[in-house]
């Protein structure tokens, strides 16, 4: 596939010494790619999923070269479970300077046989699980005079993108609650943002492409395709990668986001500016 190009060093080494960065969905796609970053910027990372599975290689991968990383099994949905797991990342650690509320979930579904538990499900990961994680922080962050919140969106909304009403949804609600938070814990140093990411072909994503009816059903031809779609709708002529959204996640959390909140930042090629030319 047209692939980004290696990544370079952008931030100063040591940016994020002393810092705890919680990464919700951090064990996998832009959510371990944030996470790496961060690390390798000399944050603690905490990553948080709901399965073990996912987090256990990443925390390994983090920690044999030469990371601080530990993980937190935890379902972004339940607002109890994520408050007394937040109480015990702070008690831990003693700080939590950045949140990434990445933890999200969906999948290709009509809308008129779309259950409603469906509908349920997604609304409550993105979206709830957004609010819940960082209502659960802010103390936290209060109680040191501040703090990061970057939460991640997505641009389907812009337009909107059928089999995705879940989705599309919750997304446009987390932008809402990203500007709505902003104004309220502006006053305690608290920085709420978003990213917006354009395709970032995870493993996840290439799976629920290939799932796509008319579409191949192996990941290599998947690639394919989603690389023919680069050229076509994507001005920067390339999908993106989670170091991507990682660098624009750690600009804003690191001091050149100072002045910035209630902001979110397309990082996407250029694709949702471009009308689609199927
Ligand atoms: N099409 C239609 N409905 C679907 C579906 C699909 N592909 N996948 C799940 N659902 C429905 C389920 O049938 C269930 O509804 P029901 O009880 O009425 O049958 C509901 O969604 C919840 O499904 P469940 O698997 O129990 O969800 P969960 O709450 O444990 O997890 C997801 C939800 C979104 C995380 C899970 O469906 C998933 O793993 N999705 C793909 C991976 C993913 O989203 N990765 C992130 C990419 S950004």
């Amino acid at each position: 596939m047209t692939t980004p190009q290696p990544p370079v060093p952008v931030f100063r080494p040591g940016l994020f010494d002393g810092q705890l960065a919680l990464v919700t969905g951090g064990g996998t796609g832009i959510g371990f790619g944030v996470a790496q970053l961060l690390a390798e910027l000399g944050a603690t990372v905490v990553l948080a999923s709901r399965n073990q599975a996912h987090l256990d290689p990443a925390v390994e991968q983090l920690r044999s070269v030469g990371r601080k990383a530990a993980s937190l099994v935890l379902d972004v949905r339940d607002a109890d479970g994520v408050k007394a797991a937040v109480r015990s990342v702070a008690d831990t650690h003693g700080r939590i300077d950045v949140l990434v509320n990445n933890a999200a979930g969906n999948f290709y579904v009509p809308s008129e046989s779309m259950s409603a538990n469906a509908w349920r499900s997604v609304l409550e990961i993105d979206l709830s699980g957004t609010f819940f994680c960082s209502q659960a922080v802010m103390p936290v962050m209060r109680d040191r005079g501040g703090g990061r919140i970057v939460n991640i969106s997505m641009t389907l909304h812009y337009r909107g993108w059928p089999l995705m009403a879940h989705a599309t949804a919750a997304k446009a609600g987390i932008d809402a609650l990203t500007r709505t938070l902003a104004l309220e814990w502006a006053r305690h140093g608290i920085r709420v943002n978003a990213v917006a990411p354009g395709p970032i072909p995870t493993e996840g994503v290439k799976k629920a492409f290939a799932a796509l009816p008319g579409q191949p059903h192996d990941v290599f031809s998947a690639e394919r395709a989603m690389d023919d779609y680069a050229r076509r709708a994507i001005p920067l002529a390339r999908m993106g990668s989670p170091r991507d959204i990682a660098n624009m996640v750690a600009f804003l959390a690191s001091p050149a986001g100072d002045w910035i909140t209630g902001a979110i930042m397309v990082v996407d090629g250029g694709e949702w500016l471009q009308k689609s030319p199927n």
